[in-house]
């Protein structure tokens, strides 16, 4: 047991007591944060002559040489340590004697780690934030691929409308757009830096607060000492937006299993992402997508969870947010994970577009239009609904679609219908007839396409001023 507070105590802890109070096992993982707090703090403290540069310098380079060698793999982060606070701390006094001691003038481990989390979040942030961009990049390609690829649009997971590949797509460009924006909001709104207030007052020493917070990348130092060691907020809301991802993320997944299945054969996945049966050889199962939509529910688990756990905390620090870590890490691995495969598996994906197509035309996705013809013609729109409602019944019946009705019988209903009627209920005329702002139309879809490219060029990811 290695603690930094034995001083007033006149026995050791239980160890099962301390082995439930440590957070060393899952912690040390901000180990670079950490060690650039520290440098940062240091440099600070020696700026205002609360350190003499030689012990500012003799600190810097203790603190270097443990992330080298943390890096390197020969200096092992071992669980004799209680945080990874601890860790450092330790170590760099075992490395250079006296001045490490004077590292942890007028701080805290409340504002260390207050620190070390906003650290790793904006880091995991500027991750994600690149991986959503790779995988825009990967359905922009797709959508530029399939402006003319038709193929039945749902409602209650019943044919409706013809739309392309392109549009159904786009859909999904445009939520995960608005992800990274999600994200970008956080990130700005977290970008104040919490140390040098201390336990949770603030500190007698002359800190200049706003030095340290622009060496580690922040916009300024955040405004009030108690809310900087007590406030989670931005934890919270990034796990309510990688819940939004995974939602998303999970409904792509789900119709992707749907697409894949042998009913609907819209998309074959690439081997390399599909798994086999031990027990039925013909089996190509699409379990990247089925374990994507599994996860979610473990991110918005982690959500409630630290939501749960701040709801009753008196200010300031408490020891119960020390479970602000294990399961957002583990949401932050899930889902940058579960969008790494998501590029993969969509880049290696083949649409089949006969296949769509021939589906699109099955279902009567084109009735809207053939009603839309009538109204065209001077028919109001509530009698054309009735009339080509009776005209799918007829196709029903002998079971074959509107394009396939001959003319007598469209005329038997009403004499209205003409030979352009068969043009009219084209599938391509149904799509390319949509050219609102934000509609499969070929030209609509263009414009989007433009949109969509342009930022693509104006908003690449954005990267971390200071990498930690
Ligand atoms: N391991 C602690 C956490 O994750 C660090 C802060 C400890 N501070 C304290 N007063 N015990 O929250």
């Amino acid at each position: 047991m290695a603690q930094l507070w034995g001083g007033r105590f006149t026995k050791e802890t239980d160890q099962i007591v301390y082995d439930f109070n440590a957070s060393i096992r899952f912690d040390k993982r901000m180990y670079a944060q950490d060690i650039a707090g520290s440098i940062a703090h240091v440099t600070m403290l020696a700026k205002q002559g609360i350190l003499t540069e030689s012990e500012r310098d003799q600190i810097i380079d203790g603190l270097q040489g443990i992330l080298r060698d943390v890096e390197s793999g020969s200096l092992a982060i071992t669980e004799e340590y209680e945080d990874i606070h601890s860790f450092v701390e330790a170590n760099l006094i075992s490395r250079i004697g006296d001045a490490g001691k004077k590292l942890h003038t007028g701080r805290s481990r409340n504002d260390q780690v207050a620190l070390d989390m906003k650290l790793y979040t904006r880091d995991q942030i500027d991750q994600l934030d690149s991986l959503l961009y790779q995988l825009l990049s990967v359905l922009h390609r797709l959508m530029k691929e399939h402006m003319d690829t038709v193929m039945p649009g749902f409602t209650h997971l019943q044919k409706a409308q013809p739309v392309t590949l392109a549009h159904h797509l786009g859909a999904y460009f445009a939520m995960f757009v608005r992800d990274r924006g999600r994200l970008l909001d956080i990130r700005r709104r977290l970008n104040e830096c919490p140390l040098g207030a201390g336990a949770l007052a603030g500190t007698t020493y002359p800190l200049d607060r706003e030095y340290t917070a622009g060496l580690l990348g922040f916009d300024r130092a955040t405004a009030n000492s108690m809310d900087s060691v007590s406030d989670r907020d931005y934890l919270i809301e990034l796990l309510s937006a990688l819940s939004v991802i995974m939602m998303h993320l999970s409904r792509m997944s789900e119709e992707i299993i749907i697409w894949n299945s042998n009913e609907y054969r819209f998309v074959e996945l690439d081997d390399a992402y599909s798994t086999g049966s031990s027990i039925m050889p013909q089996k190509k199962n699409p379990d990247i997508a089925e374990l994507v939509r599994g996860k979610t529910g473990r991110v918005y688990g982690a959500l409630m969870s630290l939501l749960t756990a701040m709801k009753g905390l008196p200010l300031a620090y408490n020891k119960d947010m020390q479970e602000d870590k294990e399961q957002a890490f583990d949401a932050m691995d899930t889902v940058r994970g579960c969008i790494a495969l998501f590029i993969g598996m969509l880049d290696t994906a083949t649409f089949h577009r006969d296949v769509m197509e021939n589906s699109a035309k099955g279902g009567f996705t084109n009735a809207t239009d053939a009603a839309d013809y009538l109204v065209m013609k001077g028919v109001p729109f509530r009698d054309a609904h009735g009339i080509i409602g009776a005209l799918v019944l007829r196709c029903i019946e002998k079971n074959v679609s509107l394009d396939d009705l001959p003319l007598e019988e469209y005329r038997q209903v009403s004499p209205v219908f003409q030979k352009d009627i068969y043009q009219a209920i084209s599938m391509e005329a149904c799509v390319n007839r949509r050219l609102t702002k934000g509609a499969p139309g070929r030209k609509a879809m263009e414009d989007a396409i433009r949109e969509n490219e342009r930022y693509l060029t104006e908003q690449p990811p954005a990267r971390s001023e200071k990498k930690q």
